[in-house]
């Protein structure tokens, strides 16, 4: 009795179960028809939105080259133009204050033009190889061109300060006619456009009340910082005779360079670089 009791009990209690199962499997089933439908539609919309992301992303970027090209970050430095200087008759370097003048001229210091950049490197930014540099064989020694022209600048001061002064010229004709040389390369090169506009004034100048965009040279300098050569000149011209390689020996306590002494190049060392120091000054 008992026993049919629980056989219908559990009949009934099966009977309710298996109901219960079929329409749970059902229900189940169609909820995973809905789902499945739901994510395949999901799955359509997502694909879609990330075409439109990608193709707005695309049209944005296209669209602001085409605003500002210039906006275009150099080739090594990655640097864009983030400054806006006024053209104007006089900065210190042109002082009426002699004394200013030389000082700020002589001072300029194009050691930082020394750059020691990885053959990978390099090979990434299609540089061509270049002389090795002594404390890792793998890189090469370079010069930032910006640094050249200023070093050049520099010369062709020192020249006319002393020829004004009618001492002995320090530079060499040959060197001096290089260097504007150099420059005038560097102008027909940049073939600057900006019209400037002129006044009825006395002062010979024009551009005046307008801007230019210009690129940061403390940009340029913390690149060359960044791959430094560990190079500076002598303090003394006449230490020009000392061993070139020292000159290299001016490593960062952080750049991971170890220096020696006994290091022997396997090529001669460090033509073309500047030779002025900054302390030459007569
Ligand atoms: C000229 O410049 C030097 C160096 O900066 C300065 O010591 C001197 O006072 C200046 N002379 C005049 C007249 O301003």
């Amino acid at each position: 009795m008992s026993s049919s009791i629980d056989s219908i009990e559990h009949r009934g209690l099966l009977g309710d179960d298996s109901e219960k199962t079929r329409h749970n499997e059902k229900s189940l089933i169609q909820s995973f028809t809905r789902y499945y439908t739901d994510s395949r539609l999901h799955k359509v919309i997502l694909f879609l939105l990330s075409i439109s992301i990608v193709l707005n992303v695309v049209l944005a970027a296209l669209y602001l080259r085409t605003l500002s090209p210039s906006e275009t970050p150099t080739k090594y430095a990655q640097m864009k133009r983030v400054r806006e200087e006024p053209y104007v008759i006089v900065t210190p370097y042109s002082s009426d204050n002699e004394t200013l003048q030389d000082e700020l001229w002589y001072n300029i210091n194009v050691d930082s033009a020394v750059v020691a950049l990885s053959d990978d490197w390099a090979a990434e930014h299609g540089l061509r190889k270049a002389q090795r540099f002594p404390w890792d064989q793998s890189k090469g020694i370079y010069i930032l061109h910006g640094y050249h022209n200023l070093h050049c600048l520099k010369i062709i001061y020192i020249s006319m300060s002393e020829s004004r002064r009618g001492v002995p010229q320090t530079r060499s004709w040959h060197h001096v006619s290089h260097c504007l040389d150099a420059l005038r390369r560097q102008i027909i090169c940049d073939a600057d456009d900006t019209p400037r506009a002129t006044d009825r004034r006395v002062e010979v100048v024009s551009g005046l009340l307008q801007h230019r965009q210009c690129r940061s040279w403390d940009q340029l300098e913390a690149f060359a910082k960044q791959h430094t050569a560990c190079y500076k000149r002598p303090e003394n011209p006449d230490e020009k005779k000392a061993s070139k390689l020292d000159r290299f020996k001016h490593c960062p306590p952080d750049s991971g360079y170890i220096v020696t002494d006994n290091y022997v190049s396997t090529e001669p060392l460090l033509e073309g670089l500047p030779e002025e120091s900054i302390q030459d000054h007569v």
